[in-house]
């Protein structure tokens, strides 16, 4: 369709793509520097990736219990009543989604915390839980943190948004559990605290026995992967043959090669100068970058020559969603009809050409997020398994891989492209509920090797 475009568009499109697109060359330097950041990070040295052991490693499929999960991620808060049933089996049998408003996420860490509890308290009563008796309760929470202990753990920083003040540095269990006190809900008991990636692995392990590597693809990023403990050198007490389960916290990798629309995007986020790779790839931000590349292509005058300066509802931060770029690549209507009601919905008159140029600049956004992706996965399986000599399952959870147009298939092609002809022996699966599910099965593993502190590590 792009060759419809008048040549001042064909020449903005042709840079913007040169610009967001990956050669095999540019993806094998990305990998080699994921290594030696990897590297870096498991020996404790400064490094754009954290690597941050979780002191858990896979489940065996037979752990059982009943549990209550509680999963704060990106923009949604979910509380899960589990139950595992052994043989791989588990099952959610309740769940309670919550949307996040923007104040409890960017006030005080007292009025988020505040709200989790009610939340909770809501749960509990709609879901008539015996509040006589004592739950185990295992926490996902989808933020960097150090563990300090199977149910503790320090916020190294906020990411997607979140500024709640007086977390950082903090134990969020503790926080959790005054909440809890305040909210006088005295039936709960902490069991577990997970990342998002480790629940996902988690989740899809406790039935297959090849899943070694989890992934979110959602508002935010990130990935874990099973280690040999030998390797993760600033771990005290490391065994030669056990594993454990990393937190790479890949949101933060910052050698991926970016435009200015990803600088300027970095500068008006809450979190300056960190995630860069998380801005370049989730589902927070695919949009802010779209929406800066229009807002520039118009300044040229190339598109929408109604608004001179842009429509007004464009120089708004997060406009432009990921679900509303799926929706406009998705369009196959002769006259990009749902773009086109999209935009006017939002007060936005457009020609088809303008509609034709958002949807490529949508496309060409999006690819570079599965590219970006499917490079970072392969080279974790490729650090695990050099020669991929054996199957290796990915855990995929988040939005954007489930919802976002054409994601999941066109992922699944770009990893396989650096597989060599092996690609059989790499599966991406969608993980549902895992970030839940797996922070109980999490509980439930720390239960069974009655872990009460993990051994230390120096970071
Ligand atoms: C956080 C990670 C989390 C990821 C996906 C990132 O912003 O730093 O801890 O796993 O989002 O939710």
């Amino acid at each position: 369709m792009t060759r419809s475009f008048p040549p001042a568009c064909q020449a903005f499109l042709s840079d913007l793509n040169r610009s967001l697109s990956l050669s095999p060359d540019h993806i094998q330097h990305m990998i080699r520097d994921f290594h030696l950041d990897m590297e870096k990070g498991l020996r404790g040295r400064d490094s754009s990736l954290n690597m941050l052991p979780s002191f858990v490693d896979r489940p065996e499929g037979d752990e059982r219990g009943r549990f209550l999960a509680l999963d704060l991620g990106g923009s949604h808060l979910r509380v899960l009543e589990v139950a595992l049933h052994g043989k791989g089996k588990a099952e959610a049998l309740a769940l309670k989604t919550f949307v996040i408003p923007k104040r409890e996420m960017q006030e005080t860490g007292a009025r988020l915390f505040d709200f989790i509890a009610a939340c909770i308290d809501r749960f509990l009563s709609d879901c008539l839980i015996d509040r006589g008796k004592i739950h185990d309760l295992a926490f996902a929470f989808s933020f960097p943190f150090h563990q300090t202990g199977i149910a503790s753990g320090k916020l190294l920083g906020w990411t997607k948004g979140f500024t709640a003040t007086g977390v950082e540095g903090r134990d969020v269990v503790f926080l959790l559990n005054e909440a809890l006190r305040r909210k006088q809900i005295s039936c709960l008991r902490v069991a577990a605290l997970t990342n998002d990636t480790v629940g996902a692995l988690m989740a899809a392990s406790y039935s297959d026995s090849t899943c070694d590597m989890g992934v979110i693809l959602g508002t935010g990023t990130n990935a874990c992967y099973r280690e040999k403990q030998i390797n993760i050198y600033k771990l005290k007490g490391r065994r030669p043959k056990e594993h454990m389960i990393v937190n790479m916290e890949w949101g933060g990798f910052d050698k991926a090669r970016r435009t200015s629309y990803d600088m300027r995007v970095d500068e008006l986020s809450v979190n300056p100068g960190a995630m860069y790779f998380e801005k370049m790839v989730s589902g927070m931000y695919l949009g802010e970058i779209t929406r800066l590349i229009l807002l520039d292509a118009i300044r040229r005058g190339l598109v929408f020559q109604d608004y001179p300066n842009g429509p007004d509802r464009l120089h708004e931060k997060h406009a432009l969603k990921a679900e509303d770029m799926s929706l406009i690549e998705q369009d196959e209507t002769a006259g990009l009809d749902k773009a086109g009601a999209f935009l006017n919905h939002r007060g936005i008159c457009s020609t088809l050409f303008d509609r034709f140029f958002l949807r490529r600049v949508c496309q060409l956004v999006s690819e570079r997020s599965i590219r970006l992706s499917a490079g970072a996965i392969s080279a974790v399986i490729s650090w695990m398994d050099p020669d991929l000599a054996h199957m290796h399952t990915v855990a995929v959870n988040g939005g954007l891989f489930e919802k976002y147009a054409g994601y999941e298939m066109r992922l699944t092609k770009a990893v396989s492209e650096h597989c060599c002809g092996q690609a059989d022996r790499i599966r991406l699966v969608y993980s549902r509920d895992g970030s839940g599910i797996g922070a109980a099965i999490t509980a439930a593993v720390a239960a069974s090797i009655n872990t009460a502190e993990p051994p230390s590590f120096s970071p």
